[in-house]
């Protein structure tokens, strides 16, 4: 599958854009507020790369406990997934776990994203195609 971005859940979002850019990342899409889950969202890219740097906005976001185990770090790798659904299943059976159903992801457009888990490879995000096509 091809990968969308890798999520990082950060403390301070502007220090981390800081950090990023020192190794040549540049935004793409600047900082935005997502209403569902209560967290500040960029993203930067590096070529190919593209990063997603998740800051919770507040201590009652869902995200919140997350800092504890993923300060600063990476905590799931998103992928394009042509059919949401169908990916979804697929994966199920391939014995990944749904942690967070479909979803409205505001940074992304408002294009529907999916959590699941596996025990072997931790977090992985789904995401819609962009029906406009491009890689974001
Ligand atoms: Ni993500």
């Amino acid at each position: 599958m091809r990968v969308h971005h890798i999520g990082y859940l950060v403390k301070r979002l502007a220090r981390s854009e800081e950090a990023f850019a020192k190794l040549g990342y540049q935004v793409e899409r600047a900082v935005k507020y997502d209403h569902v889950r209560d967290v500040n969202i960029s993203f930067m890219k590096n070529g190919d790369y593209r990063v997603e740097l998740i800051e919770p906005a507040s201590k009652e976001s869902p995200l919140y406990p997350l800092l504890k185990n993923y300060k600063n770090s990476p905590y799931h790798i998103c992928y394009f997934a042509e059919d949401l659904e169908a990916a979804r299943r697929k994966l199920e059976s391939d014995g990944f776990m749904v942690i967070q159903d479909t979803q409205v992801a505001p940074a992304l457009d408002g294009r529907n994203v999916i959590f699941m888990v596996s025990a072997d490879i931790g977090i992985i995000e789904l995401v819609e195609e962009n029906p406009g096509g491009g890689d974001f």
